[in-house]
């Protein structure tokens, strides 16, 4: 284990549970797939980080390769279907694939725009699709793998403007126990995490309001993006060998009403 890559809410298993495992981890390049790429490098797994920017790629690759871990970027916009299958085939043999980035625009049904739902679409369900679809037939073939699907509490709650969002989540999250029945029979794990409020690159522009989002969970306050990845690395290691097709809940708790 790589004390120096777990940071300070990263699981400490105390073992390279995932030495000698390859995992593809898309939306790596910054908040929560960042913080997941450095938790399963810190467990021993061969890193690949996805993304669309090179200076973010190769900040997370240093903080990788300075605390001893192995890591490679590959480009692809997952808004393009063609570029989403030309990273599976460049990823090779994935034993850990984490379909973690997604968009975020939030607006009411009456303001969305049809390009704002197309995105949603692209990134946060389609490209996990064709990820799923390239990779998981060599992982049963090999007769082990996990994926993880990165969720949102916005699959299940309405929010103000999270209407599209959470609808991409909320299939995710259905694709997630179809695929576990699918792959499970091959030894394949199919899991999700949904997440809840989380600081991050892409949260930061939010403000006051996300604080406030933060103080309205049971715990009181906004997570870390180490947190979800705790979370995340949980489900994508073998401590987790007989937990398939679920959602795990990392929303901070539900507040009490009335
Ligand atoms: N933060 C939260 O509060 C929160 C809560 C619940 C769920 N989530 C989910 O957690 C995941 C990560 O969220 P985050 O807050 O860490 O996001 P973030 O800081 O905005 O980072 C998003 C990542 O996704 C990548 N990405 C976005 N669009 C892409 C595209 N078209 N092609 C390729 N890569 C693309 C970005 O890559 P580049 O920057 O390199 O383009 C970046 O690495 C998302 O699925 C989100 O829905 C987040």
């Amino acid at each position: 284990m790589n004390k120096d890559l777990a940071g300070p809410t990263a699981p400490v298993t105390g073992a390279a549970d995932l030495a000698g495992r390859t995992a593809l981890i898309t939306g790596a390049t910054a908040g929560i797939g960042r913080a997941t790429a450095l938790a399963l490098a810190g467990r021993g797994a061969r890193v690949i980080v996805h993304g669309r920017d090179r200076e973010r790629a190769e900040a997370t690759l240093r903080r990788i390769e300075e605390a001893g871990g192995s890591a490679r970027f590959e480009p692809a916009d997952l808004t393009r279907p063609a570029e989403v299958t030309a990273l599976a085939e460049r990823a090779g043999d994935v034993d850990i694939l984490v379909n973690n980035a997604g968009v975020f625009h939030f607006a009411h049904t009456a303001d969305t725009d049809q390009t704002t739902f197309d995105t949603h679409v692209e990134v946060n369900l389609r490209a996990p699709y064709l990820l799923v679809q390239a990779l998981a037939p060599a992982m049963a073939k090999r007769g082990h793998g996990a994926i993880v699907n990165v969720s949102s509490g916005a699959a299940t709650t309405p929010g103000h403007g999270t209407g599209v969002y959470g609808a991409t989540k909320a299939a995710l999250e259905s694709l997630t126990r179809t695929w576990a029945a699918e792959y499970g029979p091959a030894g394949v794990r199919v899991n999700a995490v949904a997440a809840g409020p989380t600081r991050t690159e892409g949260t930061a522009a939010f403000g006051d309001a996300f604080e406030a989002a933060g103080r309205s969970v049971a715990l009181g306050r906004l997570a870390d993006a180490g947190e979800i990845a705790a979370a995340v690395a949980f489900l994508a290691s073998p401590s987790a060998s007989y937990v398939n097709g679920t959602t795990l809940s990392a929303v901070g708790g539900l507040p009490a009403h009335g």
